[in-house]
């Protein structure tokens, strides 16, 4: 801590858990097969640089220490208790804790909140005595912590996997998983800084963890196992900031966000869906694993490679298969085969045989030696047209995969692009790589190494990206509110029709509102206000489907053709017995161009998610939206379109004229200023909204939008 290895402490009081200069294993226990004898014995066996205090009634020495009935006993001061009572007495240990001035704790003992309301009473306790008495803690229900730095050496889990030195920080909030993780890490060698149980995050989170690794130089990747986000919003605002100074890679066990709260719009329904924590993640830079071998091959690559400045992969192999399988990998995930250079043809040409393949994939063929690797390698990384090397070795008959392997390094290990590489060998030789030392990952087949090169190129582009600049649309606030209010104190709910119309106007999107009409002398001046061209339509409470009855005429271009269209349709209806129906006429402006959706969900715990896509009535069948969380900037709208075929489809498919994307996307941001300056929208849909060709603007045609219950009201 501050005096320790002169490092300097931290504000958030967690250095008096992960860089103690003391520790009291609270719950030492005598059985070496139990779990407080367990911790007690890793803290030992890592080499703990600090000093170490066994606390239990029962004991007088423990480990060849004095061990002490109480952490009041100890003579010395104590940083930190890792607690393993009964739950039964953690309370009274804490709170002596308190007294003899420990600021840091890891609790290990179950039955708390996981257990039910008795537990998760007991948790609020313990949390409100740990923060009264300014204390950090850990858990309760947690494996433990690490800190491997060398300074510290610490282990204070009860994990019989031990952890050695290295770039990676990880939170797991599964224990059990965390057991997991560390024999991963063991047989990959890869290294921690710091790993952590969180347990029930009642008083450290994950966010927490973020902040303490985001400026330690020596945590240069992060990873999570997450099963629940505590606090998303404030998950989003840190580690869209922490991942442009590193990785930070999240294994999401699959549940959503948003959780699965009843929604009547299509944005609520979708909100609701994988699609909007893919999009709540993919807004942070964070890069998502769907399983822990998926995190540890991208974490393995991380630490050992540098990333690469493009996307253009060079495949070298001594085997055609693979090399096809590997091409169709590098393809499928976004990459390029890079074109080789004349002078690196010429090169590979020189030793290589008169069968080898010189294209990329560079086929060495079957016959490759160790040697030959090497220099192919070297030549490729040094072709100004490759940014990343994928090597390919199938075990050859002459030469064992160890010398290929041996070779390889040598000849890379200095490369300042990365070279991930798949050995297609016997069993023999990855069991003989466990035991070398520290070294660059190896993959068993093509496809993991291709996932982790785009990965790799994708946090690269994201470190780099500035995040463009936010658009400054204002909505006139004075005539949004007193309708958002109104609806508010009669309980919440659907905004009529022409209140949504004004509500979207003054948000600045350009919207067809109807406009209803009695008589038909009304008409015109009705028409005049819409504008032409239009829609007529026929209304009556006994009018159900319009159109069956003709009661729908489209494309009127002036007040000659309206008239006419009346005529028809009175004619219309009195063949379809429907005349005496008739109550009205609905005058709308006529839209044209691709149908899109715009809408906005406001998740209780995220905040405003705003949705875009290919709109209509099949939104929910085609699913092509995409999802950003407010504020985003225009490049980030345009960046989620293009991934969109409805994008596509506003570049013009054969030959149609282009769509106002402009447009579009200044729609897409202002919905997203609507729903940040008036959080009691609940959802909306904009749906269709009408997109013209390019310079031609746009129309809303239909617009829905839920207003909140007030709090008190529930719902
Ligand atoms: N102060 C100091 N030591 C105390 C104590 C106190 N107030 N109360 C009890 N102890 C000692 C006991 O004497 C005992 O030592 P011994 O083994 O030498 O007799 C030791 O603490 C453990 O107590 P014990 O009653 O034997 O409990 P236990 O070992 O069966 O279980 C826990 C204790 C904490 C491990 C258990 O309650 C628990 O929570 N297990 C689940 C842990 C878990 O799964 N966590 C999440 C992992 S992801």
């Amino acid at each position: 801590m501050a005096s320790h290895n002169n490092r300097e402490e931290r504000p958030d009081g967690l250095d008096a858990v992960f860089r103690p200069r003391s520790i009291a294993v609270v719950g030492a226990s005598t059985r070496p097969q139990s779990i407080g004898g367990n911790l007690l014995s890793n803290l030992f066996r890592s080499g703990f640089t600090g000093k170490i205090f066994p606390i239990n009634p029962h004991a007088s020495v423990l480990h060849s220490v004095k061990c002490y009935a109480s952490v009041r006993d100890v003579p010395d001061e104590i940083d930190c208790a890792i607690v393993s009572v009964p739950k039964e007495h953690v309370l009274a240990v804490v709170a002596e804790c308190a007294r003899k001035g420990v600021r840091g704790l890891v609790v290990i003992t179950a039955g708390f909140k996981e257990v039910g309301p008795e537990g998760a009473a007991l948790e609020l306790r313990l949390n409100d005595l740990v923060r009264k008495k300014g204390m950090r803690m850990i858990g309760p229900n947690c494996m433990g912590v690490i800190n491997a730095e060398p300074e510290y050496s610490m282990d204070a889990t009860f994990s019989p996997t031990p952890a050695s030195y290295g770039p990676l920080a990880f939170a797991s909030q599964s224990g059990a998983l965390g057991v997991a993780i560390l024999n991963v890490a063991q047989s990959l060698k890869l290294g921690f800084t710091q790993f952590v149980s969180m347990g029930n995050k009642a008083n450290v989170s994950s966010n927490d963890m973020l902040l303490y690794w985001e400026n330690d130089p020596r945590t240069r990747i992060i990873a999570l196992y997450l099963e629940s986000f505590g606090n998303p919003r404030r998950f989003v605002e840190i580690t869209r900031r922490v991942t442009k100074k590193k990785p930070v890679l999240v294994v999401k066990s699959g549940r959503t966000v948003a959780g699965a709260r009843a929604a009547s719009s299509h944005t609520g329904a979708l909100a609701a869906s994988e699609v909007a924590i893919d999009a709540v993640l993919e807004a942070c830079g964070v890069s998502r694993s769907d399983t822990i071998e998926e995190l540890f091959d991208l974490a393995s690559a991380l630490a050992s490679q540098p990333l690469p400045k493009g996307d253009r992969v060079a495949i070298l192999t001594n085997a055609g298969g693979p090399a096809i399988m590997a091409t169709d990998a590098v393809i499928q995930q976004g990459l390029r085969l890079a074109e080789l250079s004349g002078q690196t043809k010429r090169r590979l040409a020189a030793f290589l045989p008169p069968e080898a393949s010189l294209g990329n994939p560079v086929d060495m063929i079957a016959s490759a030696s160790d040697a030959n690797y090497g220099r192919a390698a070297k030549i490729l990384l040094a072709d100004r047209g490759v940014d990343a090397v994928l090597v390919i070795n199938v075990t050859p008959v002459l030469y064992g995969p160890r010398s290929v392997w041996d070779a390889l390094m040598a000849a890379t290990a200095a490369a300042k692009k990365p070279v991930l590489s798949v050995f297609m060998a016997n069993e023999e030789f990855y069991d003989e790589a466990r035991s070398m030392p520290a070294h660059p990952p190896i993959y068993r087949f093509p496809e993991p190494a291709a996932r982790v090169l785009a990965e790799m190129w994708k946090i690269g582009r994201w470190q780099k990206k500035p995040r463009g600049t936010f658009p400054r649309y204002r909505v006139d606030a004075g005539k949004i509110a007193p309708i958002l209010a109104r609806r508010k104190r009669r309980g919440g709910g659907y905004l009529d029709p022409d209140d949504a119309f004004s509500v979207l106007a003054a948000a600045g999107i350009p919207v067809a509102r109807p406009v209803f009409v009695r008589r038909e002398s009304q008409l015109p001046s009705g028409a005049r206000k819409v504008g032409y061209p239009l829609v007529l339509k026929a209304t009556g409470e006994k009018i159900v489907h319009k159109s069956d009855v003709g009661g729908v005429a489209t494309g009127i271009r002036d007040e000659t053709e309206l008239l006419a269209a009346v005529e028809r349709m009175k004619g219309e209806l009195a063949r379809h017995g429907a005349a005496a129906d008739l109550e009205g006429f609905i005058l709308q402006r006529e839209a044209r161009g691709r149908e899109l959706v715009v809408g906005a969900t406001n998740d209780p715990r995220i905040g405003p998610l705003v949705m875009f896509g290919l709109g209509g009535r099949y939104v929910e069948v085609f699913k092509d939206v995409k999802f950003v969380l407010p504020p985003v900037t225009r490049e980030e709208v345009l960046e989620a379109l293009a991934k969109l075929k409805a994008g596509t489809l506003l570049s013009g498919v054969r030959g149609e004229p282009a769509g106002d994307r402009e447009f579009l996307v200044e729609a897409i941001l202002r919905v997203c200023r609507l729903v940040t300056d008036f959080p009691e929208i609940a959802e909306m849909d904009v749906n269709p909204l009408f997109v013209s060709s390019r310079g031609r603007g746009g129309l809303a045609v239909d617009v829905r939008i839920r207003v909140a219950a007030p709090e008190n009201a529930g719902g």
